[in-house]
């Protein structure tokens, strides 16, 4: 679990470096438009790092790319509030926005060779990056380059920073990757399933980097993945997606130790853990519904082995406030006793 100070999540912060106000994002599919984003709110206070975890097709993605103002203008439609260290983006001219993309907010993806240029060395993306923010010249960008390779761990930065991507392992690409983002010391990282594609190893090193460049450069992290097992180790804040919408909100420890949700305690049972070695993982039956399916009342109860009929099934469950800045959304809230990790 982090090892950072244990934090309190505050009612009403208005430093956070990211706060994101119900969010909705729409995209026209053969179903018309759908929603695939449903009233999102979080935030990203200074310094702070905050896991958002869910299944495949939750909405993480979306939301992070609404963040960066990367979703297609045509074909979506983005209702609600995002603001970065103060700063309306939703609505901004992409002329503003590119200003913003890179200063900050920065982001790293899970397949970074499909974000680097084929060709142009590693050396020469970075120092762009450097130019069109900082306006310095070639000479002085190639330096700072090199300098964010060396900071990145990238051995004999120097002579590599002159080679292509192709000449670098995956998890080096992604270093070369999280150099780019970091280059302008970006207030805030989105990191969208960094380590999903890299082996255990190589997984361990990459997020041991990020912690210390967190430090160093004083940034706060939204760090999007499924996997509870890495956001026990980076996050100090959670936030769970199901199905476009936030079912719980909470501090890491607290949602190890005492789920608030179903959800979150099916996405517990799932983590790979010692006690359980040799023993089948499980996981939750079913799968997330698509977005054209999602009922109006709970998304999760097909799903949920408390769900209750004439509970569940009535009306739209809100993200009701528990008290010490958790949020849950469920109905049978306060009536159900659910396994942490402890349990
Ligand atoms: N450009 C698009 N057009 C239509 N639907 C989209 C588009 N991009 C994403 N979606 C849909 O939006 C929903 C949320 O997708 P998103 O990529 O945010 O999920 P995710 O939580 O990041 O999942 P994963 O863990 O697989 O990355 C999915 O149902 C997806 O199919
Ligand atoms: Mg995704």
């Amino acid at each position: 679990m982090s090892t950072a100070a244990p934090l309190s999540v505050p009612e009403r912060v208005d430093d956070d470096i990211l706060r994101i106000d119900n969010l909705s994002v729409e995209f026209h599919t053969d179903h018309g438009w759908t929603r695939v984003v449903d009233e999102v709110s979080l935030r990203v206070p200074p310094g702070v790092t905050v896991g958002l975890v869910g299944e495949s097709g939750s909405g993480k993605t979306v939301t992070s790319l609404a963040a960066m103002g990367l979703l297609p203008p045509r074909g979506s439609r983005v209702s609600g509030s995002i603001r970065i260290a103060g700063r309306e983006i939703v609505g901004l001219p992409e002329s503003q926005m590119s200003n913003i993309r890179g200063v900050d907010v920065s982001m790293v993806f899970q397949e970074p060779r499909r974000s680097l240029s084929p060709s142009f060395t590693v050396g020469d993306q970075i120092a762009e990056v450097v130019r069109r923010h900082q306006g310095s010249s070639k000479r002085e960008s190639f330096a700072r380059a090199i300098e964010m390779l060396d900071a990145v761990g990238i051995p004999d930065a120097r002579n590599r920073a002159k080679a292509y991507p192709h000449e670098f392992s995956g998890g080096m690409c992604q270093r070369v990757m999280l150099a780019i983002a970091m280059v302008c010391r970006p207030k805030l990282l989105i990191a969208d399933e960094p380590t999903t594609a890299l082996d255990v190893t190589v997984q361990r090193e990459m997020l041991r980097l990020m912690k210390d460049l967190q430090h160093e450069y004083d940034v706060s992290i939204l760090f999007i993945t499924h996997d509870l097992g890495v956001v026990a180790e980076m996050c100090d804040q959670v936030t769970v997606m199901y199905a476009g919408q936030v079912v719980e909100s909470t501090l890491i420890d607290d949602l190890f130790e005492d789920p608030r949700h179903p959800y979150s305690e099916g996405l517990l049972a799932a983590i790979p853990d010692a006690r359980t070695k040799g023993a089948r993982l499980s996981s939750i039956p079913g799968a997330v519904p698509a977005p054209w399916d999602w009922p109006q009342t709970c998304r999760f109860q097909a799903r949920c082995e408390h769900a209750k009929v004439g509970r569940c099934d009535v009306e739209p469950i809100v993200l009701g406030g528990v008290g010490g800045g958790r949020a849950v959304r469920c109905v049978r809230d306060g009536e159900l006793s659910l396994k942490g990790l402890a349990g």
